[in-house]
């Protein structure tokens, strides 16, 4: 049976893209996209899904207490049959109520080698550690702050002269490439 995926954004959404292009050509197979959320109405991801005919849906924060607003994301993800959920680059904290909702059905994408530099800003503390190395972790989430078991990684070099940007272009690139062949093994073993 095709799986069905949801995939949850706050913004650029290219990790989303790279996710519609790898069911597209084959590399996530027999999947497709239930719906994208945002959390922010102004993502430009939304748009992005929009014109390659993805379902797209806001359910904003709305000032609203996190279990609160995850409440109606969950309805919605019931509603749509979803088996997996894809967080990428969606920049809000689940609540414990959400993660027991779909235990170990939600994979999220991080720009570092996690457990190094969990949190905001990761390429940021990767730069002021002076590490040598870093790069992007899909993970399955869980009740910790980007903590949960580790599917797969994907390593870069910091190089001299490196910045915040072109360190997070260098990973985002890879991210890319990441992000479907977790999927995919993913969905292949469950
Ligand atoms: C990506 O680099 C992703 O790893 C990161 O945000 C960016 C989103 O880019 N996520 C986090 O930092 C989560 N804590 P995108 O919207 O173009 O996919």
């Amino acid at each position: 049976m095709t799986k069905r995926i949801a995939i949850l954004i706050s913004g650029r959404g290219s990790n989303m893209i790279a996710l519609a292009d790898a069911i597209q050509n084959g590399t996530i197979p027999n999947t497709e996209i239930a719906l994208v959320i945002s959390d922010q109405p102004d993502a430009k991801g939304l748009a992005v899904a929009d014109q390659r005919g993805i379902k797209t849906l806001v359910i904003p924060r709305r000032g609203r207490k996190r279990e609160e607003h995850d409440r109606e994301i969950v309805s919605v993800l019931r509603a749509e049959r979803v088996d997996l959920i894809c967080l990428a680059g969606y920049m809000r904290v689940l609540s414990p109520y959400f993660v027991d909702a779909f235990k170990n059905r939600i994979l999220n994408i991080h720009p570092s080698l996690l457990p190094l530099f969990p949190g905001l800003d990761a390429q940021r503390q990767a730069l002021e550690h002076g590490a040598e190395k870093s790069g992007c972790t899909v993970h399955y989430v869980d009740n910790t702050l980007d903590g949960g078991p580790i599917i797969a990684q994907r390593t870069v070099p910091v190089l001299p002269g490196d910045t915040v940007e072109t360190l997070s272009a260098r990973i985002l690139a890879q991210e890319h490439i990441l992000y479907p062949e977790a999927v995919a093994l993913v969905l292949k073993h469950g």
